[in-house]
């Protein structure tokens, strides 16, 4: 792909970068790198420094210019390169230093993402504050897999909770949902699989169908389909891991085929 933003007329260009230093947190998609937004590669080419996580797809910072300064901010083999708030002061001591700090997170930046909290952190020393929303894994992920997450007359809604909390337990609203009849959405909860297994089967829906998708929209792209008393075997035998999305619901069962993205480059190579 070669687009260049400055050759696209967006209507609502990133405006000029004041005095004050600005931070903009810009979503950069769940992996696959065309599923960016322009207004995100807008900001990135405009960027001074682009601090980073690890989810996403480094091929992105080829759109940074030449100068800037590029930190990765991200979790690697389990161990932070920061702490979050490390991260916020190094927002504002760079935005004050060089200008215009592009903070760059996986999926959406405010579907937990901690985009939120770090604008609250930085609008206290005065910096300009943008947000670009990206496509969520929550959404992008099962899509790619054919997995429409709302279906008439199957699913009339679907929640997206996290498996692990702040206090690294497993949400309670997994519970509440669990007596639902929506599509559950499980991120970071591959740690809790088990827990996420007893509460469904409490609710006697060992056999409400599940898929588990690791890597989801890139080629490393990893699924398992099962039913809630069969996921743990499916799990172990594909060795299935984070990052991943749970998705539990009638709806993975109206799975559409789709030609896979990656086995069309490979044709035409
Ligand atoms: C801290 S959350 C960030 C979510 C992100 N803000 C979003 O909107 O996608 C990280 C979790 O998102 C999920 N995730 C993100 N990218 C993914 C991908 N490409 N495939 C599967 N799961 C993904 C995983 O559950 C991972 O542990």
């Amino acid at each position: 792909m070669n687009i260049k933003a400055e050759n696209i007329n967006l209507e609502h260009p990133i405006p000029p970068l004041g005095a004050r230093g600005r931070l903009t947190v810009v979503g950069a998609g769940p992996g696959d790198v065309d599923l960016i937004t322009l207004k995100a590669i807008k900001a990135i080419e405009s960027a001074d420094v682009i601090l980073y996580d690890a989810l996403i797809n480094e091929e992105l910072l080829k759109y940074a210019s030449q100068d800037v300064e590029l930190i990765f901010v991200g979790k690697r083999k389990g161990c932070y390169a920061f702490q979050q708030e490390q991260i916020n002061e190094l927002i504002v001591s760079k935005a004050k230093e060089k200008g215009h700090v592009v903070r760059l997170k996986g999926g959406d930046p405010f579907i937990f993402g901690r985009g939120a909290e770090e604008i609250d952190y930085v609008k206290p020393f005065g910096l300009e504050t943008f947000v670009v929303p990206g496509i969520s894994s929550s959404v992008a992920v099962p899509a790619y897999q054919g997995i429409p997450l709302t279906k008439r007359g199957v699913s009339e809604s679907f929640w997206v909770i996290t498996g692990t909390t702040k206090a690294h337990k497993l949400s309670e609203d997994v519970a509440i949902a669990a007596k639902s009849t929506a599509t559950i959405v499980i991120l970071m909860g591959m740690g809790k699989l088990d827990d996420i297994v007893r509460i469904f089967s409490e609710e006697n829906k060992q056999d409400t169908a599940i898929a588990i998708i690791q890597d989801g929209t890139t080629e490393n792209e990893k699924v398992g389909f099962g039913t809630i008393s069969t996921i743990s075997k499916v799990v172990a035998e594909k060795q299935l891991a984070n990052p991943a999305i749970i998705i539990i619901g009638d709806v993975v069962k109206e799975r559409v085929k789709l030609t896979s993205v990656f086995e069309e480059v490979n044709q035409n190579l």
